[in-house]
């Protein structure tokens, strides 16, 4: 009997030696230490062995049965810790690696202009004021002195949407009327940004979407002057100390004298190129003094007040500065374009 047990001892741990993973050994351990197992049968039957073999054969039997056991436990911890550094190998961190570079963003390069233009305007004493896109043509037209059927409407190609009398609006002058409806009689100086929308042809020159700043002055004694000097200042500022302007004679139906503005051309400095046309000057704003009926429905006495106002395209703006020959390239969304400002 003895000897059988030394037998098993030696078969048991050369099984247990072969278990390579948690289900050979969960295997190992029901058939050498579960109830089944031969050595609970051996000590089940020492009641039946001569009296004088029983304590020599329960000793050994006890020392095998905890041997096994100890080597059961400690096969487990091996098996785990190899778990464990086989993981801390495949899994393993150069935590000293640089780090990858993440993505920034930048702002858009027809909001770079339109911050620095209202920079310059805030400096200048006129605040910022936001107006919807969404007008109606009361609004966009019929309050800025513009009738249905006026032939001047064809200067605005609209996007009308399915509700009678509700459009997008194609300029930020429905602005100057919300802003003076609200202030009116306090004077004003104010400068309106945003988005504008015109029915067109998509061409390099001309886009169905592009931001307008649109900037309005009211006053008791506003006169042409303080526009010109105004919005020359205003390109001093934008273009350089030493850029000339010139005004030449316009028309918009809410505006009574009107004008545009050209700055010289700072591609050619005013010798004749393609950017300019051979021209030697950049159109950049319309402007003109308020006209009487507009300052009316805004709720101001033309006999009391007078004012100027203007209207600039940043991207137009951003285009003869950075030499861009398609405003296509505005919202076209490709990162080759736009990272390069
Ligand atoms: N709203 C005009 C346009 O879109 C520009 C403008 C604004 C002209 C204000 C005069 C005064 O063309």
């Amino acid at each position: 009997m003895l000897g059988r047990l030394d037998q098993i001892e030696r078969e048991a741990l050369a099984a247990l030696e072969k278990a390579r993973d948690q289900e050979a050994l969960q295997a190992w351990k029901v058939k050498y230490l579960g109830r089944s197992a031969e050595i609970g049968a051996i000590m089940e039957g020492l009641r039946e062995l001569p009296k004088e073999q029983r304590p020599a054969v329960g000793r050994r039997a006890n020392e095998v049965k905890r041997a096994l056991e100890a080597a059961y436990e400690a096969r487990l911890e091996a098996l785990r810790q190899a778990v464990v550094a086989r993981s801390l190998e495949q899994e393993r961190l150069d935590v000293t690696l640089p780090g990858r570079p993440l993505p920034r963003g930048r702002v858009h390069p027809a909001n770079q202009t339109l911050r620095q233009i209202l920079a310059i305007w805030a400096e200048m004493g006129f605040q910022v004021y936001r107006s919807r896109e969404v007008e109606t043509d009361a609004y966009n037209f019929e309050l800025l002195n513009i009738p249905a059927h006026h032939p001047a409407r064809d200067m605005w190609d609209t996007f009308y949407t399915t509700r009678e009398g509700v459009l997008l609006r194609t300029h930020t002058s429905p602005g100057q009327i919300h802003v003076m409806r609200e202030r009116a009689p306090e004077p004003l100086r104010v400068v309106l940004p945003g988005m504008c929308y015109r029915y067109e042809q998509i061409t390099a020159r001309s886009e169905i979407q592009f931001n307008q700043v649109e900037g309005l002055a009211i006053g008791s004694r506003i006169t042409f002057a303080d526009l010109k000097g105004t919005l020359i200042a205003f390109a001093k500022r934008m273009f350089g100390q030493q850029v000339r302007t010139r005004f030449r004679a316009s028309h918009f139906p809410f505006t009574e004298p009107s004008a545009e503005m050209d700055v010289e051309c700072f591609v050619c400095g005013g010798e004749g190129c393609s950017v300019c046309k051979r021209t030697g000057w950049l159109e950049i704003l319309g402007c003109g003094m308020v006209h009487p009926v507009v300052l009316q429905n805004g709720g101001y006495d033309p006999a009391r007040f007078s004012g100027f106002a203007f209207g600039m395209g940043p991207e137009r703006i951003t285009m003869l500065k950075h030499r861009i020959e398609d405003i296509r390239y505005f919202w076209a969304n490709d990162l080759r374009f736009l990272e390069q400002f």
